[in-house]
C-alpha cells in the first residue's frame, strides 16, 4: 500500500496521543470568507446560512433544555443560539464548570442543530449580571464604571484590570474546551459578550479613565472615525465634542473586548462577534438616549479599529417600522462587516426582514426569544398556542432549510436579491442583466397589485442561468419582463417543486391561471424553477 501524505499525518496523530476516529471526524473550521465583496460563512467548506433561533436569557440549563429543542425543531431552525453563563462556568475562582457546555453540545449533536454560543461575561446589556458571585461581592477589586457624580452604576469598569484578566481567563478556558469537546464543528461562531456598554453614564469618570479621557485620543481611532479633525491631535474632547464620552467608551470597552476575543482566538479560532443595542437609526438621540460604548452605529469604526479580533458587529434588531429596520441593516452592512442578525423580534411583521437580510447577503438571522420556556421573554406563563409566537418565524424556515446551501452558495455568488414588502408600495422591480423580476403584494389575476392587507410578502430571486431562475418566497407574486422594452416574456416552463435533502423536487408544471399573471406564492414552502424566453 502506498503511503499517502494522510495516512501518515494520520499515523503521526495517533501516534501523538489523540484517537484516531477523533481525527477523522474533525471537520474544517466554520470561518467567515470574502469574494468580490460579498460575505458568506464556510461550514464544512461551503457557504452556509443561519437559520437561527435565540433561547430565553435563563434557557441555557440542563432543566429548561427539554423546553428548547422542540421548539427548534418546530422552527425549523438550523442553529441554537443559546449563552453560555460566566456565573455557572466559573462558580469558584479557576474552577471551571464544563458539564453545561458539554450538556449543550450533546444535546445539539443529537438533534443535528448547529450552535452559536453566546459568552454572558463581563457584559450582559450594559450590565455586570453575569460575572460569578465571587466577583460580585468585590466590587473594589471588579469595579463599576463610575458616573460623573462619582457614584458607581450598574455597568463594569472596562479599566478594571482584575475583570479583565478573568474574563480572558474564563473565556480562554471555555474556548479551549470547545476546541477539544467539539471536532464536529456544531459549534459555528462565538459572540463575545452581551450587548456591551453603559446605561446610567455615558463613560467611566473614575480617576485613572479620567486621565485618559484628558489624554490625546489615538491617532489610528482619530483615522478610523475620519472626523473633521481627524488631523488634528487633541483629546477626546477635542476630537469629537458632543459625541466624546460615547466614542471614548466604546474605545475603552472596544480594547477590553478584543483582549479577551483574542486571547479565545488564540486558543480556537472560531469567528467571534458582538451584538449591538442600537440607537435610533432615523432620528439618533443625543448621547445618553441609547447605550453608551457598545457598537452602536456611529461607532462602529472605532469597534473595528479598537477590536480586530471580532469578525463581526451584529445589530440587534428590535424594531418593526420597515424603513428603520431597512436602515440598520444598512448600516451594519458594510464592505468591512458582513451582515448578521443576531437578535430580532420573532412578531408577524418583522419575520420578512430576514428576506430584505438576504438581499444583503446576510449570513444568517435569529429571532429573540423562540423556546416553550415561556413565549414572550418577560412573561411567565405560556399562552394557549405556544406556536403562534414561533409560526412567522417557522414559515420561513420551513421554506428555506432544506434550499439553505443553494441559497448560501448563489448568494456569496451574487446570484440572489431578495425583498420584503414594504406598505404603500405594492410592487419591486430586481434587475437580473437581460431580465426584470418583478415582485408585487396582493395581486388578484390581472387587477394592478393593491399590497397584502398586513404588509407580510417576501420574495427571492436567484439567476441559475441566462433565462432560469429559482423563484421562492410567501405572500407575494414574480413576474419577469425583459429589459429591452421590445420585447415580451413568455414562459418556457414553469416547474413547482420543493427542495427535499438540498435537491429540487419536481412535482409539476405550472400553466394557464397559474402563470398568466406571473407565478404566485402563498403560505405553503415552494420553489420554483422558471425557464424564459423572449418573442
Ligand atoms: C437584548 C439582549 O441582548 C437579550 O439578551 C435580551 O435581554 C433581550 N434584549 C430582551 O428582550
Amino acid at each position: 500500500m502506498k503511503t499517502t501524505p494522510l495516512i501518515l499525518a494520520v499515523l503521526a496523530v495517533s501516534s501523538a496521543g489523540f484517537t484516531l476516529s477523533a481525527q477523522l471526524k474533525e471537520s474544517p473550521l466554520p470561518h467567515v470568507m470574502k469574494k468580490e465583496g460579498r460575505y458568506a460563512l464556510f461550514v464544512e467548506g461551503a457557504p452556509f446560512l443561519i437559520l437561527g433561533a435565540q433561547a430565553n436569557n435563563s434557557s441555557a440549563w440542563p432543566a429548561m433544555l427539554p423546553k428548547v429543542w422542540p421548539a427548534i425543531e418546530y422552527l425549523h431552525a438550523n442553529t441554537l443560539e443559546i449563552p453560555v453563563y460566566w456565573e455557572q462556568f466559573e462558580p469558584r475562582p479557576g474552577q471551571f464548570d464544563y458539564s453545561v457546555i458539554d450538556t449543550i453540545l450533546a444535546q445539539a449533536h443529537e438533534h443535528r442543530v448547529h450552535l452559536v454560543l453566546l459568552w454572558f461575561g463581563t457584559w450582559k446589556n450594559g450590565s455586570q449580571h453575569y460575572m460569578p458571585e465571587w466577583m460580585k461581592l468585590a466590587p473594589d477589586k471588579y469595579p463599576h464604571v463610575i458616573d460623573e457624580t462619582g457614584k458607581p452604576v450598574d455597568s463594569p469598569s472596562p479599566f478594571a484590570a482584575a475583570s479583565l484578566q478573568a474574563d480572558i481567563r474564563a473565556f480562554t478556558a471555555f474556548m479551549r474546551h470547545l476546541k477539544a469537546a467539539d471536532p464536529q464543528r456544531t459549534v459555528l461562531m462565538v459572540q463575545v459578550e452581551n450587548e456591551t456598554g453603559a446605561w446610567g453614564a455615558l463613560r467611566d469618570y473614575s480617576p485613572a479613565a479620567q486621565k485618559l479621557f484628558e489624554a490625546p485620543v489615538p491617532a489610528d481611532i482619530r483615522r478610523s472615525m475620519n472626523t473633521e479633525s481627524a488631523a488634528t491631535s487633541g483629546n477626546w474632547q477635542q476630537v469629537f465634542g458632543g459625541e466624546a464620552e460615547v466614542c471614548f467608551h466604546a474605545w475603552a470597552v472596544a480594547k477590553y473586548v478584543n483582549q479577551v476575543a483574542a486571547a479565545g482566538k488564540d486558543v480556537y479560532p472560531l469567528p467571534l462577534y458582538v451584538n449591538a443595542a442600537l440607537r435610533d437609526p432615523l432620528k439618533p438621540g443625543a448621547p445618553g438616549s441609547y447605550e453608551s460604548g457598545g457598537p452602536t452605529d456611529n461607532v462602529i469604526p472605532i469597534w473595528k479599529a479598537a477590536a480586530p479580533s471580532i469578525d463581526i458587529v451584529a445589530p440587534d434588531i428590535y424594531m418593526s417600522d420597515s424603513a428603520e429596520y431597512l436602515k440598520v441593516l444598512d448600516l451594519y452592512h458594510r464592505p468591512d462587516n458582513p451582515l448578521f442578525v443576531p437578535e430580532t423580534e420573532g412578531a408577524p411583521g418583522v419575520a420578512r426582514f430576514f428576506f430584505s437580510a438576504l438581499g444583503l447577503q446576510a449570513i444568517g438571522f435569529s429571532p429573540f426569544g423562540l423556546d416553550y420556556t415561556s413565549n414572550r421573554p418577560f412573561e411567565m406563563s405560556d399562552s394557549e398556542n405556544p406556536n403562534e409566537f414561533l409560526e412567522p418565524t417557522a414559515q420561513n424556515y420551513r421554506l428555506l432549510a432544506p434550499m439553505m446551501r443553494d441559497l448560501a452558495r448563489l448568494n456569496f455568488e451574487g446570484k440572489l436579491q431578495a425583498v420584503a414588502e414594504e406598505k404603500g408600495e405594492p410592487s419591486r422591480t430586481l434587475q437580473f442583466g437581460p431580465w426584470q423580476a418583478v415582485v408585487s403584494y396582493g395581486a388578484v389575476r390581472n387587477k394592478p397589485a393593491a399590497g397584502n392587507p398586513e404588509p407580510i410578502g417576501r420574495a427571492l430571486v436567484a439567476q441559475l442561468s441566462d433565462n432560469r431562475f429559482l423563484v421562492a418566497g410567501l405572500f407575494c407574486r414574480v413576474d419577469f419582463h425583459p429589459t429591452n422594452a421590445d420585447k415580451r416574456r413568455q414562459f418556457l416552463r414553469v416547474e413547482e417543486g420543493t427542495y427535499q435533502d438540498g435537491a429540487f423536487k419536481f412535482q409539476r408544471i405550472l400553466n394557464g391561471d397559474q402563470t398568466d399573471w406571473g407565478v404566485n406564492l402563498g403560505s405553503e414552502p415552494l420553489a420554483l424553477r422558471v425557464s424564459l424566453a423572449t418573442y
